[in-house]
């Protein structure tokens, strides 16, 4: 009986829980205005995962915990269209817009036609299929008729809710992107090894979604906007501004950059608007789309072969701009890999004048055939960052001169390594100055140490006067060191004394970044932070433990273990912790309420057989609030056997084991300690 209740208040409480999150994703992530805390949604979400381990048969698709599988796929099934997935015809000048807008109104034998402006996003077509408002499928454009089903790969992008908001059955099409910031960090990441970098974000997004391993979709961070569907009974707006009303209903995320217009010139100031803004978007845009807003109209202007007669897209004239490269500059990074930049004759691109644009590396540049005094074309990746594209070959002339390809360090001159299988090209020279200023300039960064003011022009001083060779003796200058540097007055030596000073009691993450262990970026290192809660427990973290956390993999504890295995690196924070640097973590921790002065902290602990008070899952939820880890078998590891009625054979092996065993009121006896002395 008290089992059947309890049953049915974990019930209660999981579709509560489900419901919650649901909530909370919907306001982060489709409307963009959280209104709970991370650490708030991270509790909620672990609690629901407690409850679905103890149930699993209650799991369902749309639970919140089932957005990211962990099976491969082994491929794509081809899956046919509700409706062709038309494209739209393009239009390359305002006066072609004109031209289509006149069309319409001559079609439609009215003037009094309204248009429906939007952002024409740079990604890939996607449709999803609804079932009484249940996700049930999502495919890609393909060819128009059949597309390839990506369901699994769609279910990872935390802005698709896998329950509308309305019972809606219907296919709703958009557009899946890649996020710049997502972008660039991931060309970032790219070139660190040694990978060819994608040209663009619709590229990346569509290498994202057709890669057979779940996790690392998730990990590429995709977004999507919605625009159109294949209308049906319960899903058939009369226009395009009321599809927009009954998309955002339903919980599906659309892009608020839209305009209804009337007149050609009202469509030729929308052009205009966007055309100026959109280096300012956190995504790509290549165009705008202009569709006749009211459906009955669309139905009968009708398609052509290929594209409705409705509809038309601008498309943004191509942000490709060709120059000379006048010389190749080589610079050394803090992780000592040597990137080439292409010197070029100054150009205007997407909103900047650009002169230098990055070259990747060297097989980069062997690929282009890059020579010096060639014509290249240059574009910005993620609308930011200047790239060399192509080299014009055919219109090379005889002053082209073939590159030199270093061997030794533009600065140290160390010799150059190029490690097997890697296609960066690296000095190794542990006290090569370039690196030391890379890493100093990191350390001193907005996310890292924060120290103000501290530019690269004062840390080169400090470097060639011999007054530091790495962080921690930044914490041993006085205000007279600084007054002998050129052009520094008391008032600044005193705000580069103070600055430093103060960077003392930053919390732990911010100094794990500085210290720029290889693929530790800020996110990860708030990871570390938070978990292991001060820099010795990390500096004895093991491979294991550290892949343990959500969130890093392989690559990253191994690059922890290994810099933490290096003398220098220990020599390095012993310093730091003489100068008094806090080496503690001061954020929420991962143990946040977990109660590190109770009997259960640390504990290993198993429960068996059914208790009365307390379910399973409550009783686990409670022993791990209160510190202890909660696992499923018997073991020598284990601290204590919580055994309820009718335990059977873990009591057994406890008992052979001589783990301390409690019975139920022996457990409750000592859970109402603990949380009394709270
Ligand atoms: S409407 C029949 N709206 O552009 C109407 N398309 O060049 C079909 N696109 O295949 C599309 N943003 O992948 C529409 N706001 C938007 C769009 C958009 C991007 C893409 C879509 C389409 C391609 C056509």
């Amino acid at each position: 009986m008290e089992q059947a209740t309890t049953q049915e208040a974990l019930r209660k409480r999981l579709d509560e829980l489900r419901q919650l999150l649901n909530e909370y994703a919907y306001q982060y992530y489709v409307l963009d205005k959280p209104t709970v805390a991370d650490s708030e949604y991270d509790r909620l979400y672990h609690e629901l995962e407690t409850i679905e381990a103890d149930y699993p048969e209650w799991i369902n698709p749309e639970s919140p915990t089932q957005r990211v599988g962990d099976q491969l796929l082994d491929g794509f099934e081809k899956v046919r269209h509700a409706e062709a997935m038309y494209s739209l015809g393009n239009a390359f000048s305002e006066e072609e817009v004109d031209a289509f807008i006149d069309r319409v109104f001559k079609q439609a034998e009215s003037d009094q036609i309204q248009f429906m402006c939007e952002c024409k996003i740079d990604g890939l077509a996607v449709a999803l299929t609804y079932e009484e408002g249940r996700f049930i499928r999502g495919a890609t454009r393909g060819d128009g008729i059949v597309g390839e089903d990506i369901t699994t790969n769609l279910r990872t992008i935390k802005s698709l809710p896998l329950q509308l908001r309305q019972p809606i059955t219907a296919e709703i099409r958009g557009e899946v992107y890649m996020p710049k910031k997502s972008f660039l960090a991931l060309n970032e990441e790219r070139d660190a090894l040694g990978l060819v970098p994608f040209a663009n974000p619709r590229n990346a997004a569509a290498g994202g979604l057709r890669q057979i391993d779940p996790k690392a979709v998730a990990k590429r961070n995709l977004n999507l906007f919605l625009y159109s569907g294949v209308y049906t009974e319960s899903f058939s707006p009369v226009s395009q501004a009321n599809l927009f009303e009954a998309l955002e209903a339903a919980g599906l995320r659309t892009n608020s950059l839209r305009r209804l217009c009337s007149t050609k010139e009202e469509v030729r100031d929308f052009l205009r608007t966007i055309s100026d803004q959109r280096h300012d978007l956190s995504y790509e845009i290549d165009g705008i789309v202009i569709k006749v807003n009211d459906v009955s109209t669309q139905q009968a202007l009708g398609f052509t072969v290929k594209a409705p007669r409705w509809a038309i897209a601008y498309k943004f004239p191509a942000q490709v701009e060709t120059t000379t490269v006048r010389e190749v500059e080589w610079t050394v990074g803090r992780t000592g890999v040597v990137t080439p930049t292409a010197i070029m004759d100054p150009i205007a691109l997407a909103g900047t004048t650009v002169q230098r644009a990055s070259l990747h590396n060297i097989d980069f540049i062997q690929a282009l055939d890059l020579r010096l005094n060639d014509q290249i074309t240059v574009h910005k990746a993620g609308d930011i960052i200047p790239e060399v594209t192509s080299v014009l070959v055919d219109k090379r002339t005889e002053d082209s001169v073939p590159l030199d390809i270093p061997s030794h360090c533009p600065e140290c001159k160390a010799e150059l390594i190029r490690a097997e299988g890697e296609v960066a090209l690296r000095c190794v020279n542990p006290i090569c100055p370039a690196q030391k200023l890379a890493q100093l300039s990191h350390f001193v960064s907005r996310n890292a140490m924060n120290i103000m003011g501290l530019g690269v022009k004062v840390i080169e001083q400090l470097l060639t006067k011999g007054f530091i060779k790495d962080p921690a003796d930044l914490y041993y200058l006085t205000e007279e060191d600084f007054l002998q540097l050129a052009n520094t007055k008391e008032k600044s030596a005193k705000k580069y004394y103070t600055a430093i000073q103060g960077s003392k009691t930053n919390s732990l993450e911010r100094l794990i970044f500085g210290l720029g262990i290889r693929h530790v970026g800020a996110k990860a290192a708030q990871l570390l932070a938070q978990s292991f809660e001060t820099m010795a427990n990390l500096q004895l973290a093991s491979n294991e433990q550290i892949e343990r956390i959500d969130g890093i993999g392989e690559m990253i504890s191994q690059s922890v273990v290994s810099y933490f295995g290096q003398t220098e690196s220990l020599e390095l924070i012993k310093r730091l912790i003489e100068a008094d640097v806090n080496m503690i973590y001061q954020g929420i921790t991962l143990a946040e309420q977990a109660d590190t002065d109770s009997y259960w902290a640390g504990k290993t602990v198993v429960l068996t057989g059914s208790m009365e008070t307390y379910g399973r899952s409550e009783a686990k939820v409670m022993l791990e609030t209160l510190g202890a880890k909660v696992t499923g078998s018997v073991s020598k590891k284990t601290d204590i056997l919580v055994a309820g009625e009718a335990a059977g054979s873990k009591l057994n092996k406890a008992q052979d084991l001589g783990i301390t065993v409690m019975n139920e009121e022996e457990f409750l006896r000592s859970i109402e300690k603990s949380e009394k002395s709270e």
